[in-house]
This record gives C-alpha cells, sequence and structure tokens, in this order.
C-alpha cells in the first residue's frame, strides 16, 4: 500500500486515544461484556471493521495495522461514528501475542493481505507459520481464521500453510461473490477495487 504522510498523524492518533486497545493481562479489562472478540489484522482504512461493528454491536472488534498513517484513517473512522464495541492497536502482527492476551480470539481476518509474490519474501506473507504461530497463541482453542484475497498465489500458499500447521479449512470458495457466503459479506476497500476490475475474490476459514 502506498501511503502519502498524513499531516499532524501523530496528533490525529492521538486524538482518538479512547479508542485504543490498552496492553491488558485479561481482555475483560477492555471489553467488559464478555462478547466475542474478533481481530482484523492490516486493517487498512478501516472500512471493514467499521461495517462489521455496526452490523455486529454484540462482537467485539481489535483493528490491528502496523503504519501509523494509515491507522490514523480507521481510529478516525470509529471515533467518529463512536463505536464502543472496537478498539484500535498499531502494531505489527508478529508482536501481537505482547498485546492481546492469550486464548482470547474467537476470530482472526485477513482481508486482502500484502502477497509478497517472491519466493525470497515468503517469510513476510500473513499467513507464514511464523505468523500462524503468534495467531495459535491469541485464539481461542475453537477459535479461526478467515482469509480473503483476489491473488491466486497467495490463495494456495495460505490454504496449504494452514493445513500444514493444524488448522481445518473450510467455506472454501474461489468466488466468493457467486457464493452462498456473499449475503453476508461484508466488503473491504480493496476487495470493492478488485470487484469492480472483474477479479474473482477467494476465500476461506481455517479453524483450530
Ligand atoms: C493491501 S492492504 C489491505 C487493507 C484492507 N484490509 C482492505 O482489504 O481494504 C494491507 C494492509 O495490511 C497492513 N499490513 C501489512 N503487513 C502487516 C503486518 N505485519 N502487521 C500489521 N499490518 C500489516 C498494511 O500496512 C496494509 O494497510
Amino acid at each position: 500500500m502506498r501511503v502519502r504522510k498524513k499531516k499532524h498523524g501523530a496528533e490525529r492518533l492521538a486524538a482518538c486515544e479512547n479508542y485504543f486497545f490498552p496492553a491488558c493481562e485479561n481482555i475483560s479489562e477492555v471489553f467488559e461484556n464478555g462478547n466475542p472478540v474478533h481481530v482484523e489484522i492490516g486493517c487498512g482504512k478501516g472500512t471493514f471493521v467499521r461495517d462489521m461493528a455496526k452490523k455486529y454491536p454484540e462482537i467485539n472488534f481489535i483493528a490491528v495495522e502496523k503504519i501509523t498513517d494509515v491507522m490514523v484513517c480507521c481510529a478516525e473512522k470509529i471515533k467518529s461514528e463512536e463505536l464502543s464495541n472496537v478498539r484500535v492497536l498499531c502494531a505489527d502482527a508478529k508482536t501481537l501475542a505482547e498485546s492481546i492476551p492469550a486464548n482470547s480470539v474467537d476470530r482472526i481476518y485477513l482481508n486482502f493481505s500484502d502477497p509478497w509474490p517472491k519466493a525470497g519474501h515468503k517469510k513476510r506473507r500473513l499467513t507464514h507459520k511464523i505468523f500462524l504461530d503468534v495467531y495459535k497463541q491469541i485464539l481461542k482453542a475453537d477459535g479461526s481464521i478467515a482469509l480473503k484475497t483476489d491473488n491466486d498465489s497467495l490463495f494456495e500458499f495460505s490454504l496449504e500453510e494452514f493445513a500444514a500447521n493444524g488448522f481445518t479449512l473450510d467455506e472454501v470458495s474461489y468466488d466468493l461473490h457467486s457464493s452462498d457466503f456473499a449475503k453476508e459479506n461484508v466488503m473491504t476497500e480493496y476487495e470493492a477495487n478488485f470487484s469492480k476490475q472483474g477479479i474473482p475474490i477467494k476465500r476461506c476459514v481455517a479453524k483450530l
């Protein structure tokens, strides 16, 4: 994602501090309602997490993004709609087990993660074993990962990596928008763009 430096980005983000996900020992210190917790990793500008949080007020969401200037847009969206079931976390996915308590997450969303097509870069893919081992720490015993992508190679890599690392594959679709899951689908920004170009969206759910 090409990112233009935001004017006063740090100050704008700081103004959203009530929506930051804080360091905690137990998720109930942050969300006091005992509702399920879903985490979107690489939330970009936050359209998906905003729309999901409005559609499912009985679910708590944590939006994770590593680039501060991108996170500003997401945090401001959540603040402007006063969505009390969302917190934002500016962090690299690799470090999530340091911020999110173990066994606390019901579902992780990976939406249109960077494909890193070169073989030499495969350790950067968000479905590489290195990342799956982190997700396993924060997921509950029956937790799951829902992945969507436009990219055939990343999809095939991810299906293999999930299967090789103890996940069971479910709801595998090579054309989400023509599938039974289309009705409940909430589009991301990238998804809307790829879809406009006629690129089929691939999706799967990987369950522990
Ligand atoms: C291609 S964009 C997709 C944005 C959004 N999910 C969508 O579908 O519209 C991928 C996003 O993931 C973020 N990202 C990439 N690697 C990450 C990592 N290791 N940890 C957290 N975020 C990451 C990028 O900064 C970027 O904002």
